[in-house]
């Protein structure tokens, strides 16, 4: 029998092209991805040591039993940070509207740029928005911590010349249950309608 070698050849390449792809497609998530905890949520939050805009320590514990809307960036962001705190804002003051008792939700705003962000700062800066909204500063291991709780990448960029910086970082905005563990997230897409609703329905259900 004549056997084409090419044919083969070709044989062979395009079995293992489809092998990669296979093995790419059942290749396991990161850690990032998927991690959960052994009762199947996934694991984002965990505990943190900061101070909060009015000089006062705070931790995990403080507010056991509280959901938490938590909310990582730096009051220098020229961009996302403000509007999204605006749509926290917005979302906040429609439920309170609505009469939906938010006595229970403590909304944390902590910053991923704590050399400029001093709990002084962050006072004033959150004078902007709504009210509720605690800040939450501290040394930068301080701040490593608590954004590596919540799988937050934050980068430091190039210091211009005269000494101004942007913080790459993102933005995705945690709405945690009262045993503080993750209920639900949302994107800076995000309207603040639709953060509202997502408040509310955890608040309701959960
Ligand atoms: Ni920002």
């Amino acid at each position: 029998m004549k056997v084409n070698k090419r044919a083969i050849i070709n044989g062979i390449v395009a079995g293992l092209a489809i092998i990669v792809i296979i093995g790419f497609a059942i290749k396991p998530k990161t850690d990032n991805e998927t991690s959960t905890n052994n009762r199947g949520q996934v694991s984002i939050g965990g505990d943190f040591s900061l101070i909060d805009h009015n000089g006062v320590r705070r931790g995990k514990d403080d507010f056991k039993n509280n959901y938490m809307l938590v909310y990582f960036g730096y009051s220098f962001c020229p961009d996302v940070c403000p509007l999204d705190l605006q749509k926290i804002t917005m979302a906040l003051s429609t439920l309170e509207g609505e009469g939906v008792d938010l006595s229970s939700l403590q909304t944390l705003f902590i910053t991923i740029d704590p050399e400029r962000d001093t709990p002084e700062v962050m006072n004033e800066y959150l004078k902007n928005f709504h009210p509720s909204i605690l800040g939450l500063s501290g040394s930068v291991d301080e701040v490593k911590q608590a954004a590596q709780a919540y799988r937050v990448y934050y980068n430091k960029g190039e210091v211009q010349v005269d000494g101004t910086y942007l913080m790459d970082h993102s933005s995705i905005i945690y709405l945690m249950n009262g045993e503080g563990n993750y209920a639900k997230h949302f994107s800076p897409e995000q309207a603040p309608n639709e953060i509202a609703d997502g408040i509310k329905h955890i608040l309701d259900n959960d």
